[in-house]
């Protein structure tokens, strides 16, 4: 599978100042005034000069590789424009830890964020996290999305709904989220609440990324969701979090996927 190669923004922070220059001349002291011619000394060999060692280079880090094709990669990108591979892929799963629904089920690392990402809530905002929406098989999205199309149309439906084989959620790495206090469940208030305030400024720290900013539709294909993080690790999450970079598609300099084309 080929690899989506990106190097990261990196500050060099290290800039190696010589302060002392080998070859610079010691201040000559004023010769102290002597009744007694003293004889000269013996001159002695002149030490021979250590040269000084070059700068030791900072080290480059490897570019940031990241396969955005494979359905088993945590960098997948899955969009309108970009199907799950195969469309029916199923991951390897494990139940979720954290409170939820029930049956909740995600892969294994992203599991393991959600702890870390709940314990920093919690700590934080003293509430925690719960999931209510995590894996989809192909065949629960294909019901989700036709019962959306059945209610609204198939152009409203696609503005928040993903057609089977497009979803994130088919990848075991994507959950939708609110607060234990359940305020704002499914709903844009959700951003507004401190729960969704914190996510939007610290899930990234765990290796999430909201996924479908306010506004951003036109690159995303789908209107705002601030429930609904998407697991990409933190390598990831932070050069495009450094970066001021809100969606996976600029970040990885991909073309928008407004629609199905
Ligand atoms: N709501 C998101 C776009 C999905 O259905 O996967
Ligand atoms: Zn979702």
């Amino acid at each position: 599978m080929p690899l989506y190669s990106r190097r990261a923004a990196l500050t060099v922070a290290a800039v190696l100042a010589l302060t002392a220059c080998a070859g610079d001349p010691e201040p000559s002291s004023s010769p102290s005034p002597s009744d007694t011619p003293t004889p000269s000394p013996t001159p002695s060999p002149s030490p021979t000069p250590t040269p000084t060692p070059p700068p030791t280079p900072t080290p480059v880090p490897p570019p940031l590789e990241w396969d955005i094709d494979s359905g088993a990669s945590l960098q997948v990108i899955v969009n309108k424009r970009r199907p799950l591979q195969p469309a029916d892929y199923a991951p390897q799963l494990v139940a979720v830890s954290i409170a939820q629904d029930g049956d909740e089920r995600v892969r294994p690392e992203v599991d393991q964020a959600l702890v870390a990402l709940d314990q920093a809530q919690r700590a934080a905002i003293g509430e925690g996290v719960f999931v209510f929406s995590s894996y989809r098989s192909y065949a629960t999205q294909a019901s989700i999305y036709q019962g959306f199309v059945n209610q609204y149309g198939q152009a409203e439906a696609d503005t928040t709904s993903a057609r089977p084989g497009h979803s994130e959620h088919q990848t075991g790495l994507a959950i939708d989220v609110v607060g234990t206090s359940g305020v704002a469940r499914l709903s844009v208030a959700f951003s507004t609440t401190p729960s969704g305030q914190w996510l939007a400024a610290n899930a990234w720290q765990h290796g999430f990324v909201v996924r479908y900013p306010n506004g951003l539709e036109g690159i995303t294909g789908y209107e705002y969701e601030p429930w609904h993080l998407r697991y990409v690790g933190v390598e990831l999450s932070t050069a495009m979090t450094q970066a001021g970079v809100a969606t996976l598609e600029e970040f990885l300099g991909l073309p928008a996927a407004p629609n199905y084309g």
